[in-house]
């Protein structure tokens, strides 16, 4: 297995950082396994393990669009990024960042929509992907002096892999992505974060919209998925909450410390505790 594959956009709560000590708690899965990951956002582990068989699926219709336009259209994707590289600037940056706002927007193709993310998440304040409450791009200009818009190698690595191997590409809820999961598939569920702040009138919370119900909601399908016999593993915030949620004998809930690079929550960024909940025995 080579491991040059890197993700092609910058997510908040991205794992490469965290991929050495996740390594270490991989399970013992033959060699037909499938892999899941519901909540793919830059998909390192993904690009990390390179599976043969794959179910990678986002709430987030334009990143799992991204992963779709990567496989099958990987020279008009550097194309349209490279017309946007020799036009960036602060002007065209709010230009492009404000398309979503145009009825236009919508006769957009699949192509100019993923060239559109991959230009705002390269130059944007902090490669953050943020929406407003109508699900519009907000995220200031970046200012970055030489953003590396058109990465043709990383795009053209992440192609090959997405095309010669089975992957299933899937915009939708979390709990759907893995009704076919069976005895020795790994599914690994890396959702957004639970929220840190203690502050009592903001512990429900949540900028991603992923309050504590859906993280009990996600707790369920950990359990129905240990049921069926799968490998689960899921990294979160170290917090009492979901450490209360995942104790149980069966399950392991290992503490690892994670830099985080970008978080959408303040105060939430350096070196942090987080935890890994695994289902199984590592190899
Ligand atoms: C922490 S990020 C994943 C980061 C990813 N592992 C990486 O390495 O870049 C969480 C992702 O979950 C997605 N998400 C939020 N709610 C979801 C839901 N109900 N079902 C599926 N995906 C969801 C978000 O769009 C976001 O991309």
């Amino acid at each position: 297995m080579t491991n040059d594959y890197t993700p092609f956009v910058k997510w908040a709560g991205g794992k490469r950082q965290l991929l050495s000590t996740i390594d270490k708690y991989l399970p013992p899965f033959g060699n037909n396994y499938t892999y899941y990951e519901p909540f793919i956002g830059g998909g390192a582990l993904l690009f990390h393990l390179q599976p043969k068989k794959a179910v990678i699926n986002d709430s987030n219709a334009e990143i799992a669009n991204c992963y779709e336009v990567i496989r099958d259209y990987p020279d008009e994707l550097i194309a349209d990024l490279q017309e946007h590289n020799r036009k960036n600037n602060e002007e065209y940056y709010y230009e492009v960042r404000d398309s979503d706002r145009k009825p236009e927007y919508k006769t957009s193709t699949k192509i100019q929509r993923a060239a559109r993310i991959l230009y705002l998440n390269k130059t944007c304040y902090n490669g953050l992907f943020r929406v407003n409450s109508q699900g519009q791009f907000n995220v200031p200009f970046g200012r970055y002096k030489k953003p590396a818009i058109v990465n043709e190698a990383v795009i053209r690595a992440a192609s090959s892999y997405l095309k010669q191997n089975e992957l299933t590409i899937l915009h939708g809820d979390f709990k759907q992505a893995v009704n076919e999961a069976k005895e020795g598939d790994f599914v690994y569920f890396d959702p957004p974060y639970d929220v840190l702040s203690s502050t009592s009138s903001f512990t429900s919370y949540d900028v991603n919209g992923f309050d504590r119900a859906e993280q009990e909601r996600l707790f369920n399908v950990f359990q129905q998925l240990d049921k069926r016999r799968c490998y689960v593993m899921l990294s979160n915030s170290s917090t009492d909450f979901i450490r209360k949620l995942y104790k149980n004998r069966k399950y392991k809930v290992l503490t690892v410390s994670a830099n985080r690079a970008i978080n959408s929550v303040s105060g939430g960024r350096g070196k942090i505790d987080e935890v890994l909940v695994i289902n199984y025995e590592p190899t």
